[in-house]
């Protein structure tokens, strides 16, 4: 039977002494047949910047575990996201941040009409136009006293679902009509992207995409997150009751499946590096674009370890965020979107 594969046996083709060694280097021996035959491209067009804007700021703040990321006031916030477009950035993520003395135990300031979440999409929008894509990360736990991503039921101590997907929808219409193009649902709930699609339909947002965060693993890896969004959870608790568990591959593709069928745009795979695996099979397994989100602790490794010289910070960085888009993300969500940027060129 004639082989199928397309790539030959390395022991019956050559008569090059030394073969397979030389065959293989062949295509690697400049920088232009580098660039020419490289499968995965990376380009300024695969990165959105997660950013922090904080209410009752009166200058920004930078977040020590996270070097060259700030808590952003309005107009530092609005100065960025500018700087970001013109560097070819194509899309931002918003985390508004409250006074730690709004905080309650619904989150109730984070859809509040004069709220943070509103002024800082307006601004953006104002500042933007269509010229980025502004999503705006819909959660509570910025919001909520005992830093849980939802309502928290008295009686059980849990995370009440049905209560809390009522909550989202409420604040992505808030978000849509600020001026989100995306909204981005990152709390797990189950039927949270059907109901806040139905919402933003009802409220006259057909237009406005949902990004589902539809893999979020409970990770130890969203520690800087956590302190740059000033988020502890009471009791010393987790989210393991409502985010994935690390140890599960086959769960991850189930969740991606029914966020597609309750109408998600796209899908997110979260954190990327620890889970590569389920970026690859989420991109076989839908057609919707893939996003994978570099997160806060991958980040702070790397910045840690070049800070020390142990490693070459700006070479890992894009590494990694090359390895993340080869194993089939369409988009990146990281950090180092700017200084990626930078680098790679408009
Ligand atoms: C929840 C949310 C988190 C992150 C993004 N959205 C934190 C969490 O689930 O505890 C983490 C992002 C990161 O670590 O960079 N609003």
């Amino acid at each position: 039977m004639p082989s199928t594969s397309s790539t030959p046996s390395l022991s019956s083709t050559s008569a090059t002494p030394g073969y397979p060694i030389r065959r293989l280097r062949r295509l690697r021996r400049t920088p232009a047949l580098r660039r020419l035959v490289a499968q995965t491209r990376l380009g300024v067009d695969d990165l959105v910047a997660p950013l922090f804007v904080a209410d009752g700021l009166e200058t920004p703040r930078p977040v020590s575990s996270l070097p060259g990321v700030s808590q952003h006031t309005i107009p530092s916030l609005v100065a960025e996201v500018r700087r970001l477009a013109g560097l070819g950035i194509p899309g931002v993520i918003l985390f508004p941040l409250p006074r730690t003395e709004d905080k309650d135990a619904t989150g109730s300031a984070a859809a509040s009409p004069d709220g943070i979440t509103r002024r800082a999409l307006e601004a953006v929008r104002d500042a933007v136009g269509d010229d980025l894509v502004v999503m705006a990360d819909c959660c509570l736990d910025e919001f909520t006293d005992h830093g849980h991503c939802g309502i928290v039921d008295p009686g059980t101590g849990e995370v009440d679902n049905d209560a809390t997907v009522e909550h989202y929808a409420e604040l992505a219409v808030v978000q849509a009509k600020a001026g989100a193009d995306v909204i981005a649902p990152s709390g797990m709930m189950d039927g949270q992207v059907a109901a806040i699609r139905a919402a933003l339909d009802g409220s006259g947002y057909p237009t406005t995409a949902v990004l589902a965060y539809a893999a979020k693993y409970a990770s130890a890896l969203y520690g800087p997150f956590r302190d740059a969004a000033d988020v502890t959870i009471v009791g010393g608790g987790d989210r393991k009751g409502y985010q994935q568990d690390p140890r599960n591959g086959r769960e991850a593709l189930l969740e991606v499946a029914l966020d597609v069928a309750e109408g998600a745009d796209m899908v997110m795979v979260k954190p990327a590096l620890t889970y590569l695996d389920v970026v690859a099979e989420v991109r076989r397994l839908v057609d919707v674009p893939v996003a994978a989100y570099h997160v806060s602790g991958e980040y702070a490794m790397v910045k840690a370890a070049a800070e020390r010289g142990w490693i070459d910070g700006p070479a890992v960085a894009l590494e990694q965020i090359t390895a993340v888009k080869r194993a089939g993300a369409d988009f990146v969500l990281t950090y180092f979107a700017g200084e990626l940027a930078e680098v790679l060129g408009a």
